[in-house]
């Protein structure tokens, strides 16, 4: 079985990208765990042709089509974002806009879950991941929510890390 962290992070050693692999860490006694980077993959933004309503496909040729891929082989599905201008990045939005046609149902015995870091005001990111995860009719664990800003105040907030170890409790004892 297999979890994934997709981190919308530009950070690859931030706050977003720690918390994310702590959560892969820690279930890594029951699946086998992959962290990827929205920043690494080529993701262009959704043109809104319609063709995945006659398809329920997406055919625009890029990262994305490998990322379906090993979203429909997941067990677990793990977002993570900063707050960027009080929502999540748009890294993850584009993301988002993309997974369209998988929200008639094709995810929904896997579990999902997020994370969401910022400074002060977390604005929408935490209904945008609600939102998404339930579109996606995917069974839902509460998300972490986190407040740091530099790199590394992560540690800081020990009752996100605490709310991070309940994340992966739950989720291993599912
Ligand atoms: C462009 C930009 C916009 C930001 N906007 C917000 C915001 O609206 N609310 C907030 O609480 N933090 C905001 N932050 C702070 C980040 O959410 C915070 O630094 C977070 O810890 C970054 O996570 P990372 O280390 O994974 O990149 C912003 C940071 C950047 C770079």
């Amino acid at each position: 079985m297999k979890a994934i962290g997709i981190v919308g992070s530009p950070r690859k050693d931030g706050n977003t990208a720690y918390l994310t692999k702590q959560v892969l860490d820690g279930l890594e006694e029951k699946f086998e765990t992959e962290m990827i980077f929205l920043k690494d993959q080529e993701i262009n933004p959704c043109e809104a042709c319609h063709s995945c309503i006659k398809e329920e496909k997406c055919i625009i040729e890029d990262d994305m089509q490998e990322l379906y891929k090993k979203l429909k082989e997941a067990s677990v599905i793990i977002l993570s974002s900063p707050v960027h201008m009080g929502g999540i990045t748009s890294r993850l939005r584009m993301f988002m806009e993309r997974m369209w046609h998988l929200r008639k149902g094709q995810l929904k015995d896997k579990i999902g879950s997020f994370i969401v870091i910022g400074r002060r005001d977390l604005g929408s990111a935490v209904n945008e991941m609600e939102e998404f995860l339930t579109r996606l009719k995917l069974v839902k664990i509460p998300g972490v929510i986190s407040y740091g800003f530099n790199k590394g105040d992560i540690n800081k907030d020990k009752e996100a890390l605490k709310n991070a170890q309940g994340q992966i409790n739950q989720i291993l004892n599912l």
